[in-house]
């Protein structure tokens, strides 16, 4: 008989678990503390190279004061959720700002990112036909499954194949008065390039389709003003509805979605993952309103996390990786064959640079990275570090030829 409490099917099925056991590695769920571009692992003072925390701002003074002086005077929770006892003026406050910084009509912060995602359940229905990029981030792709919507996946960035889809699907729309929206990734987290922004919103006019993106690693980072890659792009009023999490480069934990003030309304009444969650904590809301001030303030900050991660490219295919398709402060160096992919992020370890590594279903098999991030807290010194660690780690797995890291 089937047990609920058997899970060898599932360990199973991720051979990167099978890697853990036959390298004796173990890169998840470590326990270790941040700062400033550096992280203490098991005592050991290493550089991080594997943070979301891009502008290096959840240890600044100012978003940590901000969260202090909130926890002293509102106390460590906001005890329940938002419609019933749970909003305080700090929510009401970050929501506007949070509007003003991306130029849409009204903002709705949630419990996390995966949350906002979700909330997306309540906009598409059996008559919605989403397109999502097949990289999209798993919480937009729950937020999808639980709509019941019908979802056609595109190949990664495929904005030929997109269009096809689109259009064979137009007169399904016309007929049955189906509704269409293109979901995407602003920023994809593994493979560390932006989406086609601009065709995307041309084929949505052509099709008259919604478009989504989640900015949840660009939101603060990319753009001129910081504001994403619609910002990237000079398209920020272009794009329909953004969500976003406060638990990368806003420094906190949460979440939030950013459009016209009619839908934002509407999910506060409708989505499920808002109604019945609770509300962000104040100490949570004041952080990521410091950190706004900061990304507001401080451009410098972004240039220099895109100073860091261009060196860093620049010095790892010099030394012989394949970093992708990345453009950002997300890098996915390949690894390869999992087992290959855990004995080099020990290596790295080792050699005192923490980094994650991902295997499949989040990248092909036997396509495992080493994904690193850059922040503006890396000096000089880290980027040498973090490149010496790849030269000579890469060089004794194989993974790049030893002459060339020589
Ligand atoms: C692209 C993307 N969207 C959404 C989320 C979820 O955000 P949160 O961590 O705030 O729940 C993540 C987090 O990993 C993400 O990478």
């Amino acid at each position: 008989m089937a047990d609920i409490f058997d899970f060898e099917d599932f360990y199973s099925s991720f051979t990167i678990f099978q890697a853990m056991q036959k390298t004796d590695v173990r890169p998840f769920y470590r326990t270790l503390n941040e700062r400033d571009g550096t992280a203490t692992v098991d005592g050991n003072e290493v550089v991080m190279a594997g943070s979301s925390d891009y502008l290096s701002l959840h240890s600044d003074p100012r978003v940590t004061g901000a969260a202090v002086k909130a926890l002293e005077e509102f106390g460590t929770s906001s005890s329940g959720a938002r419609a019933m006892n749970g909003t305080r003026a700090l929510h009401t406050e970050l929501e506007a700002r949070l509007a003003a910084f991306l130029g849409t009509e009204a903002a709705a912060v949630t419990p996390s990112g995966l949350q906002a995602n979700q909330a997306l359940s309540a906009l598409l229905n059996r008559n919605t036909t989403v397109f999502s990029d097949a990289a999209n981030h798993a919480s937009l792709i729950d937020g999808i499954r639980l709509s019941g919507a019908r979802r056609i996946s595109y190949r990664h960035s495929d904005t030929e194949r997109l269009a096809e889809l689109l259009a064979r699907t137009d007169s399904d729309a016309r007929s049955r008065g189906t509704a269409k929206v293109i979901v995407t990734d602003g920023l994809f987290s593994m493979d560390g390039d932006m989406c086609r922004l601009p065709e995307l919103l041309t084929l949505a006019r052509r099709h008259g389709a919604r478009v989504i993106v989640d900015g949840a690693h660009d939101i603060g980072v990319l753009g001129p003003n910081g504001r994403g890659v619609g910002d990237h792009f000079g398209l920020q009023h272009a794009v329909d509805l953004y969500t976003g999490s406060l638990a990368k480069t806003f420094a906190s934990t949460g979440g939030f979605l950013a459009g016209p003030a009619h839908v934002i309304e509407y999910l506060r009444w409708s989505a499920r993952s808002i109604l019945f969650s609770g509300a962000l904590p104040p100490a949570a809301l004041a952080a990521a309103g410091a950190a706004l001030d900061i990304i507001e303030t401080e451009p410098w900050r972004r240039r220099r996390a895109t100073e860091v991660a261009e060196r860093l490219r620049q010095g790892l295919r010099e030394l012989g990786f394949d970093t992708g398709r990345s453009t950002t402060p997300v890098i996915p160096v390949l690894a390869g064959e999992a087992t290959v992919c855990t004995r080099m992020w020990q290596g790295l370890l080792d050699a005192g640079v923490f980094t994650n590594a991902v295997g499949s279903p989040a990248v092909p098999e036997g396509r495992c990275v080493i994904r690193i991030t850059a922040q503006a807290a890396h000096t000089d010194e880290h980027i040498t570090r973090i490149l010496d660690a790849f030269a000579s780690v890469g060089s004794a797995l194989g993974v790049i030829p030893t002459a060339t890291a020589a």
